[in-house]
C-alpha cells in the first residue's frame, strides 16, 4: 500500500447547474500551477461534463478498468496545466456497486497511481443520489458549490442534513458560486449557517466566492477552462484564490489521508447500503 498522502476532495452542491463542473476543473488547474499534481474524476454520469468543458476526449473509461481491459493509466486523459481527467463513463454507477472481488482490482489499479497524484477532485452529479453520497462521505473534504437562489440552499441544506444525520459528517465548505458581491456570498454562507444552526449539529466552513462572469460562459462555449481562456478575468482570479486556500489545507497525515483509505470507504459505503 502506498504512503503517500493524497488530498481527496468531492465537488458537490446538490442543485444542478450551480457550476460544480467549472469549479472542479478551474480549481484543478489552480493547484496545478501552484505544483500539485491534480486527478480529475468525473463522477457525473448523466452529462460528461469534463472531457466537454475542457475539450478533450477518450477512447476509453473507468469501466474497461474494472473489466481489466486496460490500466487506470491508460484511460487518463491529459488536460491543461498537466491535469489528469479520468473520464466519466457507466463505469462510476460500479464503482459504488460492485462487489467485493472487484473493489480489489479497484484499490490496486488506483494504488498504481497513487505516487503520482497529490489531490484528486471528485465533480459528482447534481441531484441526491446514493452516488453522489457515497462520494462525499468517502472523500476526506467536501466542498459544497452554492448559489444565491433559493432552490440551491434548500436543496444544499437537504444533502448536508442527510450526510450529517445519517453519515455522521459535521464540517462542510461552502463555495459561493456566481456572486454579484462579497457580501452576496458571504449573505448565501449566512442564510444556510442559519438554517443549520437551527436544526442540525454541524460546522460550516466559509471557502469564499467566484464571482458571477461573462468569461466563464464564454469559455464553456469556447470548452476551455477560464484559467486557460481568461486567465485575468475576475472569476479566474477567483479560482486562483480558492486554489491556494485549498492548498492550505490540512492533508491527513492518517490513513484518512491515503487513496486507498477513500476507494475502501466509497465500496464500503455501497456494502453497508
Ligand atoms: N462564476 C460563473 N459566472 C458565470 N457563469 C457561470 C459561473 N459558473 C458557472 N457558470 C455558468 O453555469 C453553467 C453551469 O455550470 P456547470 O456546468 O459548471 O454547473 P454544474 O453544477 O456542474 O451543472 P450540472 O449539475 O449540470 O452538472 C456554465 O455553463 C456556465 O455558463
Ligand atoms: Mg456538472
Amino acid at each position: 500500500m502506498s504512503m503517500h498522502p493524497v488530498q481527496v476532495i468531492a465537488v458537490t452542491g446538490a442543485k444542478g447547474g450551480v457550476g460544480k463542473s467549472n469549479v472542479t476543473v478551474n480549481l484543478g488547474i489552480g493547484l496545478a500551477e501552484l505544483g500539485r499534481r491534480v486527478v480529475l474524476l468525473d463522477a457525473d454520469l448523466g452529462l460528461a461534463n469534463l472531457d466537454i468543458l475542457l475539450g478533450i476526449s477518450s477512447k476509453s473509461n473507468i469501466s474497461h478498468v474494472l473489466s481489466g481491459q486496460c490500466s487506470l493509466r491508460d484511460v487518463l486523459v491529459e488536460g491543461p496545466c498537466g491535469i489528469k481527467v479520468v473520464p466519466a463513463s457507466s463505469g462510476t454507477q460500479q464503482l459504488v456497486s460492485m462487489g467485493p472481488r472487484e473493489h480489489a482490482g479497484l484499490i490496486h489499479a488506483f494504488s498504481e497511481l497513487s505516487d503520482d497524484i497529490d489531490v484528486l477532485l471528485i465533480d459528482t452529479a447534481a441531484g441526491i443520489s446514493d452516488m453522489v453520497v457515497s462520494f462525499v462521505r468517502a472523500a476526506q473534504e467536501s466542498l459544497f458549490v452554492v448559489t444565491d437562489e433559493p432552490t440551491s440552499i434548500t436543496d444544499t441544506y437537504a444533502l448536508i442534513k442527510l450526510l450529517n444525520r445519517d453519515h455522521e459528517m459535521y464540517r462542510f465548505n461552502i463555495l459561493a458560486n456566481m456572486v454579484r458581491s462579497q457580501q452576496e456570498g458571504r449573505d448565501i454562507y449566512q442564510k444556510l449557517v442559519k438554517v443549520t444552526d437551527r436544526f442540525l449539529d454541524v460546522a460550516l466552513q466559509f471557502t469564499g466566492c467566484i464571482p458571477y462572469d461573462e468569461s466563464v460562459r464564454k469559455s464553456v462555449q469556447r470548452q476551455k477552462a477560464v484559467l486557460e481562456a481568461y486567465p485575468r478575468s475576475k472569476a479566474a482570479l477567483a479560482f486562483k484564490a480558492l486554489a491556494a486556500k485549498v492548498d492550505s489545507w490540512p492533508l491527513a497525515s492518517t490513513p484518512r489521508g491515503h487513496l486507498e483509505f477513500f476507494l475502501d470507504r466509497l465500496v464500503q459505503g455501497a456494502h453497508v447500503r
